[in-house]
């Protein structure tokens, strides 16, 4: 049977329920990716005879005897289709990994530029992006031109197009599971269908008779090594109190056995046919009632070398601090607000699933090739698990497909390396987007009960806090999240009397982990609903209560724990954002309301620390090539937060150069020599910093060389793109290379302290329906400061796509369970992730200042663009109904009853 691939008729064998988008992907064409299954997401949308189709629900018979196009067939990196290139020009992407399907679908578009928003809306309603918020694709279909052709001066501070870009928009950029090695085999889990329960025993003999089955592994076969999928510089942050496989499932889903089989349905097969018997454990569910005497114990088999605060309390972690004396200045006060505040468990839902690809090389070292924002923390812990040396285990990435903090985890690679340890064969495993809802770490639900006094003068006199965190099943990133998250939303105000008291505690549900600002969304929509509810009854405008109350230079940095040894302003840009985004408002952009609609405004702030604590490290090379090219060697991953460009704009700046004479080889324990990896924008800060340390030292070397060979001081030479002119003398870059021997390298680094202070603020005009509780946005602006901005397209839709998250997760995303361990929003369908219509536009708007620890001034800005968003969104929602919502999401159902209360 023939079926018409992008021009070329190709003999094909659709299988019986096969679908178009594994037939496509089993012909090597790896562009049409797999994001949900389900028809949900159009990340494998392609073009049937011209018609736009969602192939994962396109059975693959359907496509015989038709033309079949799909992103590579509209145009190559050298030969763009308009739409293609318009996606490059306007940078309508991230990670890129919904782009594929995107641009096939605006393809049909290519002559609607002029498409009303509404219009464009609905055409795209079928494609997802999780990454840009949707208005940089709006642009690309609309012709707009966002980025700059960089061949001269200096490119940082341009809005350098990214350097995969063209690959990109063709669907020739690989990510993680676009190879087929020879002779791949596929892992498939059984899990438990119990939340809490320990495994008497598992009969394997009849799945391991069954054809294709390759492989049973079980808690027999486990190394009996603990550890945490979380993953940190310091890998004690984290309790160990996970195996591979363990005799004790603890939520539902947990791994039971492992089934490798020569193709996924083999595998699924015989994970079907295991027979697993189970003795059935009382089960927890809710933090409260797991914190009482008698409750059941998650891990009551863990000893001190877990390091579990408590584990017969079912304690992760606890956090207990201040300064002052909160009861007294609450006495004292003219006004107090007290409220308890709570927030939902969310999924990332980056469109690119959880998996690894796992192979021995020729020399019989275990290679992963895998999906994570941390290579060589994932390589370590590896060489924990199995008892390998470092120099035996080789881990990188392709392109990453989004992360928002959930590919901080190793949950796929561990059976991976399992797996190709026992077999010898290659092995891939991946998440199924069931697996993303229902097993993969989600964002930690919080309750914060929040206490804040003030003076009739608009004094703030008092701060607590007092947090649970569910850790769920397993402690994973639970004490840096509940850390973090009482740190820079209490520090943020200047405040006599501060108290914080936290606990993460383990249940029986599916375990948290880290997300796009790491708790400190949670405290802040506590904090500032409360705050801007005293400042209202102080009869106080809520910019100028913050101007009033905020930390500025010169102030101490307070919190249970914010110590201000490494943690200071390299630069203050806080002023400016409130004033920024006040002045906005007040101008009143946006959409007018719908008759009979309440409006109301209203503003919170995020202050963040612009590199994780506890040690982020980053070791960077930079050669020059035989061209006059230079290659950069450097640690971390790009996941869409852009950082390889930064980098390229960094070290084209230093090295007078053109951007595309810079090669980048990142994300691979092989090619860089050590980096902690890309927690939050730590890729433009730490690795940016130690990039730019050894570009100025090679810049220096290369200086050196021709200075020497014309017999001046180095100060009178400069480098300039094609080689280096002395006075009047010039040595060509490869002549300089020549005369060096060969080789001229330099390498940098950066410990990653001491660290800095980000500020964003959010402000909203809304109006609320009474009648429905609906809340639509009329007015969307954020500021934010970022120190001198690298590339001012790509940070504008940093922010962009955080408040596009942040809008979700405040208003209607949610993973919903049963209250005894089941998630029942298991598909991108029934949890809603935000589509193009849901998004209003942002206003963006960048303070002015420089950063004096971050490379060129610049600071991260990648997860805390989406901390004020649901605070200033409840804070707008109150000021339109009188209202005061205490719970996330802010779903009209909850609006409309807090009417009728
Ligand atoms: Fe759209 Fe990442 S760029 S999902």
């Amino acid at each position: 049977m023939l079926v018409g691939i992008n021009g070329t008729p190709t003999e094909c064998s659709p299988r019986p329920g096969q679908c178009l988008r594994t037939l496509l992907r089993d012909h090597a064409h790896f562009e049409v990716k797999k994001g949900c299954d389900a028809g949900d997401c159009g990340a494998c949308s392609v073009l049937v005879d011209g018609e736009p189709v969602h192939s994962c629900i396109f059975p693959a018979f359907r496509a015989v005897d038709r033309q079949v196009t799909t992103v590579a067939g509209l145009g190559t990196p050298e030969d763009l289709h308009p739409v293609q290139r318009r996606f490059v020009e306007a940078g309508g992407f991230q990670c890129g990994f919904c782009t594929a399907g995107m641009v096939v679908t605006a393809s049909t578009l290519d002559d609607e530029t002029d498409l009303p928003r509404d219009d464009l809306a609905q055409k795209l309603k079928g494609n997802l992006c999780r990454c840009t918020g949707y208005r940089s694709i709006a642009d690309a279909v609309h012709g707009v031109v966002n980025t700059e052709k960089v061949t001269d001066g200096p490119s940082s501070g341009r809005s350098l197009s990214a350097p995969a870009a063209t690959r990109i928009v063709t669907g020739t950029e690989d990510y993680t599971l676009d190879i087929t090695p020879a002779g791949l085999l596929h892992a498939s889990v059984l899990g438990s269908p119990h939340p809490h329960a320990r495994v008497v025993s598992i009969d394997t003999s009849v799945a391991e008779a069954l054809p294709g089955v390759r492989l049973v592994l079980t808690s027999a076969d486990s190394p009996d090594r603990l550890f945490s999928t979380a993953r940190h510089e310091q890998r004690t942050d984290d309790p160990d109190d996970t195996r591979v496989i363990d005799t004790v499932m603890r939520f539902k889903g947990q791994r039971v056995a492992v089934v490798v089989g020569e193709t996924l349905a083999d595998a699924e097969a015989g994970c079907r046919a295991l027979v697993v018997e189970y003795e059935v454990l009382p089960a927890v569910f809710d933090p409260a009632a797991a914190s009482l005497p008698g409750a059941p114990l998650v891990h009551a088999d863990k000893g001190q070398e877990s390091r579990i605060a408590d584990p017969s309390r079912n304690l992760v972690a606890e956090l207990h601090g201040g300064t002052g004396d909160v009861d007294a200045a609450v006495a004292d006060a003219d006004a107090v607000v007290t409220g308890r505040f709570t927030t939902q468990r969310i999924q990332h839902v980056h469109l690119e699933t959880h998996g690894t690809i796992g192979w021995m090389d020729d020399s019989g070292r275990l290679t992963l090739r895998t999906s994570t924002q941390v290579p060589f923390l994932v390589r370590n812990e590896i060489c924990e698990i199995f008892g390998l040396r470092p120099d035996r285990v080789r881990v990188f990435t392709a392109r990453v497909g989004g992360g928002f903090g959930g590919k901080q985890e190793l949950l796929t690679e561990d059976i991976v390396a399992l797996a190709v340890l026992r077999t010898g064969s290659p092995v891939q495993f991946e998440f199924t987007r069931g697996d993303e809802f229902t097993v993969s770490p989600c964002r930690h639900p919080f309750q914060v009960d929040v206490t804040v006094a003030g003076t009739a003068d608009g004094v703030l006199t008092a701060l607590a806090v007092d947090v649970v965190t569910d850790a769920g099943a397993y402690g994973n990133h639970s004490p840096g999240v509940m850390f973090h998250g009482c740190g820079e939303s209490v520090a943020v105000y200047r405040c006599a009397n501060k108290r914080v008291d936290a606990k993460s505690v383990y249940t029986n549900n599916i375990p948290s982990g880290a997300f796009r600002g790491y708790g400190l969304g949670q405290v802040i929509f506590a904090v500032e609903s409360a705050i801007d509810d005293l400042a209202r009854d102080l009869d106080i405008d809520p910019f100028e209560f913050r101007r009033r109350n905020v930390v500025v230079p010169g102030d101490p940095l307070v919190a249970a724990h914010v110590e201000g040894d490494d943690l200071m302003f390299g630069s203050y840009g806080l002023d400016q954002c409130l004033d920024l985004a006040e002045r906005a408002l007040r101008e009143g952009n946006g959409v007018g309301a719908p008759p009979g609609w309440k409006v109301g405004e209203g503003m919170a702030i995020a202050m963040i620390a612009t590199i994780p604590p506890r040690g982020h490290f980053a070791e960077v090379t930079v050669s020059l090539g035989r061209e006059g090219t230079y290659e950069i060697g450097i640690g971390t991953a790009e996941f869409g937060n852009g950082t390889t460009t930064v980098h390229t704009q960094i070290a084209a700046t230093e090295l007078a150069t053109s951007p595309d004479r810079i090669v980048v080889r990142q994300s691979d324990t092989d090619s860089a020599t050590y980096d902690t990896g890309a927690f939050g924008s730590a890729g433009t800060v730490v690795a940016g910093k130690a990039l730019l340390a050894a570009v100025l030292l090679l810049s220096e070397r290369i200086r050196g060389v021709a200075a020497s060979a014309f017999g001046v001081a180095p100060e009178a030479c400069i480098l300039g793109p094609e080689g280096v002119h002395c006075e009047d003398r010039f040595m060509s870059l490869p002549d300089v290379l020549a005369d060096a021997g060969g080789t001229l390298t330099a390498s940098g680094d950066s410990g990653g302290v001491p660290r800095s202070l980000a500020f964003n603020v959010h402000a909203f005009r809304v109006a609320v329906e009474e009648s429905t509780g609906t809340v639509r946005i009329l007015q969307s602006i954020q500021s934010a400061d970022a120190g001198t901005v690298m590339n001012p397209q790509q940070c504008r839709g940093q922010v962009e796509g955080g408040v596009a998250q942040g809008i979700g997760s405040a208003l209607y995303e949610e993973i919903q369970t049963d209250g005894a361990g089941t998630v029942v929003t298991d598909s991108i369908r029934s949890y809603h992730v935000p589509q193009f219509a849901d998004i209003p536009p942002t206003e963006v708007y960048f303070a002015d200042t420089y950063d004096q620890l971050g490379p060129f001034g610049a600071k991260s800005m990648s997860e805390s663009p989406y901390n004020p968003v649901a605070p200033a969104l409840a804070n707008a929602i109150k000021d339109a109904i009188g209202s005061r919502l205490h719970a996330l999401p802010l779903s009209s159902d909850r609006v409309w009853r807090s009417l009728d209360g």
